[in-house]
């Protein structure tokens, strides 16, 4: 019998697989996994020795000194050059906000609707947040077009006909939070750039498992927080701006931190910083960024080429080992076309991810789908024993 074979009694040739890396290592370093499989990293990765020892260290300065202003707007400086190294860029490109729906909506402050380009193209798979900030334009005249989700993706050629030259701003996020479908964000950017639009990309589906070069996809703002697949928690997300047009950008969400220096602005003046931190807003998430740098050093130390190609062989077996059980996966089964969520269509998935979580796996119900997103961390055995669980528990229904 194939030394990797399934319990169940399919096997994927993937046997004896192992990452580039040393998982082992990985997994002492995180303590949930002694008692559960966390499949729920699209949603919230578990804590790390480092994310916590990096929290304990922001408690303990402002126990120890009271105040330390230096070391931790430091602490953000270097939150925001891990960043930048995480995707090609370099951290005077980079914003700091408390939620992406932040980093939307200072973007969109900074959009001029009220002429004849007032387009807004998004995609059907934004997060509804970033959606709701393009509709939220309305009153200032922006006007909202979506390019459809159909099955589970979206065409790529919608994006050409939609894009024209009243386009100010295309919003398409690089993976579906719904269902791990990734989007070709340098294409999409392509398009938007030849129409003299903008194009915002929202990668918090794929940042940690997908790597990713902004420079490469020539997109002009990519944003993501940090509490998925970047290991860290809720209250900070960063922005990249593309250095060429923060010039020409004048955001009315905005702060003392968006000064040229924040520490001698005044109140009768507003003079922009030169750099993408004019879009920063008031007084930072500072012990989110010493979380934040902590989970984004451990990625960039593994490699997320490293961890990608560690995905395809998971997301694999997830999707041929589901449907070998009699599951239905929903969206792409091309693992070149997907992050490192799988969703499955189930009937009453908050019951079913009630029932999981009961029994030590950790899944997310969104809709009508289960999503079952491994990470770096994941061994085949924790994806086959999550699959098995996921079938039991939804033909009992
Ligand atoms: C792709 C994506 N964008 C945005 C969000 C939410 O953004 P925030 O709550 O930081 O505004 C999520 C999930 O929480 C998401 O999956």
């Amino acid at each position: 019998m194939d030394p990797g074979a399934h319990a169940g009694g399919w096997s994927y040739g993937v046997s004896g697989a192992q990452p580039g890396y040393d998982i082992q290592a990985c997994r002492a370093r995180i303590p949930l996994l002694a008692s559960c499989i966390p499949m729920n990293n699209c949603s919230q990765a578990p804590q790390t020795d480092a994310t916590r020892a990096a929290a304990v260290r922001y408690l303990d300065s402002w126990n120890d000194s009271g105040m330390d202003w230096d070391a931790w707007l430091t602490e953000v400086a270097l939150a925001k050059a891990e960043f930048a190294k995480l995707i090609g860029a370099t951290a005077s490109d980079i914003a700091v906000f408390s939620s992406v729906s932040e980093a939307a909506s200072a973007v969109a402050s900074a959009l001029e609707l009220s002429g004849r380009r007032n387009g807004l193209v998004v995609s059907e798979a934004e997060f509804p947040t970033v959606a709701h900030v393009w509709l939220a334009q309305g009153p200032r005249g922006g006007r909202v077009s979506f390019a459809p989700v159909c099955d589970g993706t979206i065409d790529p050629a919608v994006y050409d006909t939609l894009i024209d030259d009243r386009t100010a701003l295309v919003s398409a996020c690089h993976g579906y939070y719904a269902n791990g479908f990734l989007q070709d964000a340098r294409r999409i950017a392509a398009r938007a750039r030849d129409a003299g639009a903008l194009c915002f990309v929202d990668a918090y589906q794929t940042l940690g498992v997908v790597p990713v070069d902004v420079r490469a996809l020539g997109v002009d703002f990519l944003t993501s927080g940090n509490l998925k697949f970047l290991m860290g928690m809720p209250g900070i997300a960063f922005l990249y701006v593309r250095p060429e047009v923060v010039a020409s950008l004048h955001p009315t969400v905005t702060g003392w931190f968006g000064r040229a220096d924040p520490f001698t602005s005044t109140a009768r003046t507003l003079d922009w910083s030169p750099t993408a931190s004019r879009f920063d807003t008031g007084t930072p998430p500072v012990i989110s960024a010493y979380v934040a740098r902590a989970g984004m050093e451990l990625i960039n130390a593994i490699g997320p080429d490293k961890i990608r190609a560690w995905h395809e062989v998971l997301g694999r077996r997830l999707i041929d080992g589901g449907r070998s059980l009699g599951l239905t996966v929903q969206g792409t089964q091309d693992m070149a076309q997907k992050t490192a969520t799988t969703a499955f269509v189930v009937r009453d998935p908050p019951a079913i991810e009630d029932a999981m979580r009961a029994r030590g796996v950790l899944p997310t119900a969104r809709g009508d789908v289960l999503r079952l997103a491994p990470h770096f961390f994941t061994t085949i055995d924790d994806v086959d024993r999550a699959l098995d669980l996921l079938a039991e528990l939804a033909q009992a229904r």
